[in-house]
């Protein structure tokens, strides 16, 4: 801003600058625009929460107090009654709540639940009527709740990316192979993995982003994808030890999802 106030306001020393700055601060202010990254639900939450009225949000007086079922993340018996906790709309993991089937009214999303709960108690063998789900099937109802295009969460860029830049880099513990087979078993009965095996000569490290990492652990997988995945050697001369990164097959624009293919060959030559 300063380079845009001293020639128009003809300043000579910075301490007026400052006073000048602030008293023209609205009317410069004024046609500033910074883009807002909330979902359209989070404003909402944010009104309903701070209990002001917005037209453009839809937010009234009346209706401060619905709230939306985003998704069901776990069941309980109690007593003979059926509680489901509910991820609402707009609202943090952290607010999530314990809600008696009465208060629900999301039909859908409760039939899906039951069904998806029912085929995770069949395949892990334990009884239909249990009044508390195990760790397990909590995750991996969770994971189907989140994944209403089938694929969970991913990833989009917020900018412009330029073709054949450097995108990121697939971080995650550095496992051998043996362990990669282990957990693979686990990942796979919850439906979703974050292995990555890395296969330059041979097959003796595999990358698992599950539990380390960074934003690559949730870029979903494509045929056509927008990313292509390079072996990258720095600093480091063991052939079984490359690094993984992503750079951009084609121009990507700003809003588009971020996919490489998982089951894509990397030529040796080229991948140098
Ligand atoms: C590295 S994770 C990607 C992030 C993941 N979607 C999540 O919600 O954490 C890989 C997992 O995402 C899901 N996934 C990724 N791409 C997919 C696709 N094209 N179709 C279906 N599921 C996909 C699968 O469950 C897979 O095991």
């Amino acid at each position: 801003m300063p380079y845009r106030v001293f020639p128009v306001l003809g300043i000579q020393h910075a301490g007026e600058v400052i006073e000048v700055i602030q008293a023209n601060m609205a009317q410069y202010l004024k046609d500033c625009r910074v883009s807002c990254k909330l979902s359209w639900e989070d404003l909402q939450a944010l009104c309903r929460r701070k209990r002001l009225v917005c037209k453009q949000l839809k937010v009234t007086k009346n209706n401060f107090n619905d709230y939306e079922v985003e998704y069901l993340c776990n069941y309980k018996k109690h007593k003979g009654r059926e509680f489901f906790l509910v991820k609402w709309k707009g609202y943090a993991e952290s607010e999530n709540t314990w809600e008696p089937l009465k208060n629900l009214k999301c039909p859908i999303l409760l039939h899906q639940f039951r069904e998806d709960m029912k085929a995770a108690l069949l395949q892990a063998s334990e009884p239909l009527d249990s009044a508390s789900l195990s760790a397990a099937i909590v995750s991996f109802l969770l994971q189907k709740a989140k994944q209403s295009n089938g694929r969970g969460w991913g990833v989009r860029t917020l900018q412009r990316i330029y073709k054949n830049s450097f995108v990121m880099e697939y971080l995650g513990e550095i496992i051998t192979t043996e362990e990669a087979e282990r957990r693979g078993v686990v990942y796979d009965k919850q439906g979703v993995t974050y292995l990555f095996d890395l296969d330059y000569v041979e097959d003796v490290y595999t990358i698992d982003a599950a539990h380390y990492g960074n934003i690559s652990h949730f870029v979903n997988h494509s045929c056509d994808p927008n990313l292509q995945v390079y072996n990258v050697f720095i600093e480091n001369l063991d052939e079984r030890l490359p690094r993984i990164a992503f750079f951009a097959k084609q121009g990507i624009k700003a809003g588009e999802e971020l996919t490489f293919d998982y089951k894509m060959n990397i030529d040796p030559v080229d991948a140098e």
